[in-house]
C-alpha cells in the first residue's frame, strides 16, 4: 500500500490516533521530526494528523508548504482538539489553518481529543481552564468530560476510536482506486 502517516503531536492523543490508523492499514508513521529527507511524493495518499491549540493547527505549516508538490496525491487531514465534533467550528478551524490549495484538495476529518494534567505546564492549565469556561456555555457533556479526563477517570481517545474508521475506509478506496488504474 502507498500510504503514510504524519502526525504531530504535543500530549500524545494525536499519536494515539494516528498508530490506530497506521496499525490498521500497516502502512508507514512518522512524527513530523522525524520525517527529515522523506520524499511524500513517492507516495499515493498521505494522511496528515496534528493537534488544536489556540484554534491553531500544528502540522498546518508543513501541509500548506507541500501542497504544491502533492497537489495530484490523496491528501486526508485530521485535527485533533478538545471541542466538540461540529461543523460550524471545524469549518472555521480548517479555514483559519489551511491554505485554498489545501482546503481544496483535502478530505478533512476532526477527532477528540483530551488534556493530560499531569503533563500541563502553567500556561496550558489555564489555557483549558478557558476552555473549559467556554465549553460550559457550548455543551454541558463536553465539560462532564473534561472534568473526568482531568481526573484520569475516563481515556477520552479510546472512547472516540471509532472516529478513525472514517479515515481508514477512505485511504482503502483511495488505495482500491489506484491499483485498478
Ligand atoms: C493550551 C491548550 C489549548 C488548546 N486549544 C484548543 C483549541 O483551540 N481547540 C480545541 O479543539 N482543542 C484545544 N485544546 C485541546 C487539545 O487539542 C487536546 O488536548 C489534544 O488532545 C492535543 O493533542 P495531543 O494530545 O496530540 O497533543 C487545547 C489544549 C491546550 C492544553
Amino acid at each position: 500500500m502507498s500510504a503514510v502517516v504524519i502526525y504531530d503531536s504535543h500530549y500524545g492523543h494525536t499519536e494515539k490516533y494516528a498508530r490506530w490508523i497506521a496499525n490498521e492499514l500497516q502502512i508507514s508513521l512518522y512524527r513530523l521530526d522525524e520525517i527529515g529527507a522523506l520524499d511524500l511524493t513517492t507516495y499515493d495518499t498521505i494522511v496528515f494528523g496534528g493537534p488544536v491549540f489556540h484554534g491553531r493547527v500544528k502540522i498546518a505549516n508543513l501541509v500548506n508548504t507541500l501542497i504544491p508538490a502533492l497537489y495530484d496525491k490523496h491528501i486526508l487531514l485530521f485535527t485533533v482538539g478538545l471541542h466538540p465534533i461540529d461543523a460550524t467550528y471545524f469549518k472555521h478551524i480548517c479555514v483559519d489553518n489551511f491554505n485554498y490549495l489545501v482546503q481544496q484538495y483535502g478530505d478533512f476529518f476532526q477527532l477528540r481529543g483530551a488534556t493530560n494534567h499531569d503533563k500541563m505546564g502553567r500556561w496550558h492549565r489555564l489555557s483549558v481552564w478557558w476552555i473549559k469556561k467556554i465549553g460550559r456555555a457550548i455543551a454541558e457533556e463536553h465539560v462532564k468530560e473534561l472534568e473526568e479526563t482531568t481526573t484520569n477517570q475516563i481515556d477520552l481517545v479510546s472512547r472516540y476510536r471509532q472516529l478513525v474508521q472514517p479515515i481508514v475506509d477512505r485511504v482503502r478506496f483511495y488505495e482500491k482506486q489506484a491499483s485498478l488504474e
